[in-house]
């Protein structure tokens, strides 16, 4: 039988630039996608997604990688850091003020375990969700001494207790480089930073750098940057293809092959309480996001020898 990207092909032609040459080879990625194996790391790994910068990808990232490896057979938990609770609600989980939230876990009120809840849409996908209290915790918890360490401990602590084993945390963090962030730069040992590809894209990474390198400093000598990725890019543009060269060409065993077209699917799925790999499964946002899923998933083996050799440095 002829198959889907076939009939594409054979209606739309073979042009490179129409519409029905993009469809058709998404359509391929899509099905080479479904047979990939994603292979599962060998111990958990430990992922915030952060960029100072708003509005570049965070959550989508956070959101749609989670899906994507949680549909891929993961066990993944999601710990919505952002007051602004928009990964909770991409994941359709109810984060009005006064809900329990990641909010009572940094103050000591509740566990992980009491807090957390299963995304309908996906197995195996659990959600720490954020809620608007969490805005006033920066000033709450800013005397504390242990102000730095609240998720790391709660994280270890819930850990622990439970018997489950996860085999991703991603950590969404807000557009800040606050105490909330230092928070989630504590708690784990990965950066995944995703980066816009427009004109200013490089202007704060140098800032955010400069931050992780005090967090490894003072607080967290393990944390690694492992992943970048460029997202919203126009492949028609040049300042596109730019950026990534540019990326590349500064972080080049970091940032993914594959990059994050800008698509209004992406933007809509949240609308619905979903992701776009829910929403829209055969897009090429959510082919794209399966495909970055998959090249985090490839590379869990040398990343995980990197943060161990990290360790064994101290
Ligand atoms: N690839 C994309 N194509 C089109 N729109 C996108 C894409 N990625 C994200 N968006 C949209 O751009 C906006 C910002 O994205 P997102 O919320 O993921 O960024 P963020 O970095 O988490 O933002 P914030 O800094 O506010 O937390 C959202 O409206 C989102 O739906
Ligand atoms: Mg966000």
């Amino acid at each position: 039988m002829e198959s889907a990207a076939d009939t594409i092909k054979r209606i739309f032609g073979d042009s490179q630039r129409s519409l029905g040459a993009e469809m058709s080879e998404t359509t391929s990625r899509y099905e080479r996608l479904r047979n990939a194996n994603f292979p599962q790391p060998a111990s958990t790994r430990f992922i915030a997604v952060a960029n100072q910068k708003g509005g570049v990808g965070k959550t989508s990232t956070t959101v749609n990688i989670a899906a994507a490896l949680a549909q891929a057979g993961s066990h993944v938990l999601v710990i919505d850091m952002d007051p602004q609770g928009n990964a909770s609600t991409a994941f359709g989980i109810r984060h009005s003020s006064g809900d329990s939230s990641v909010y009572d876990v940094l103050e000591g009120r509740l566990d992980i375990a009491e807090v957390k809840q299963r995304c309908e849409a996906f197995d195996g996908l659990e959600v720490v969700p954020s809620s608007i209290d969490l805005s006033g915790a920066e000033l709450e918890v800013a005397s504390m001494e242990e102000r730095t360490y609240l998720l790391k401990h709660a994280l270890e602590r819930f850990l622990a207790r439970s018997d489950e084993h996860f085999d991703y945390v991603f950590v969404d963090c807000p557009p800040s480089l606050g105490l909330l962030v230092i928070n989630a730069m504590c708690a784990v040992n990965e950066m995944l930073i995703p980066i816009q590809a427009e004109y200013y894209a490089l202007e704060g990474l140098g800032q955010l750098i400069n931050t992780i390198g005090l967090v490894q400093e003072h607080y967290n000598p393990d944390l690694l940057v492992s992943t970048m990725l460029v997202t919203m890019f126009d492949r028609r543009t040049l300042l596109s293809r730019e950026v990534f060269e540019e990326v590349k060409k500064h972080y080049p065993n970091i940032v993914l092959e594959t990059t994050i077209p800008r698509t209004v699917k992406i933007s809509e799925a949240p609308s619905f309480g979903q992701t776009v790999i829910g929403y829209d499964p055969r897009g090429i946002g959510a082919v794209a996001y399966v495909e970055a899923a998959l090249e985090i998933a490839r590379r869990s083996p040398s990343v995980l020898a990197a943060i161990e050799s990290k360790q064994g440095e101290h």
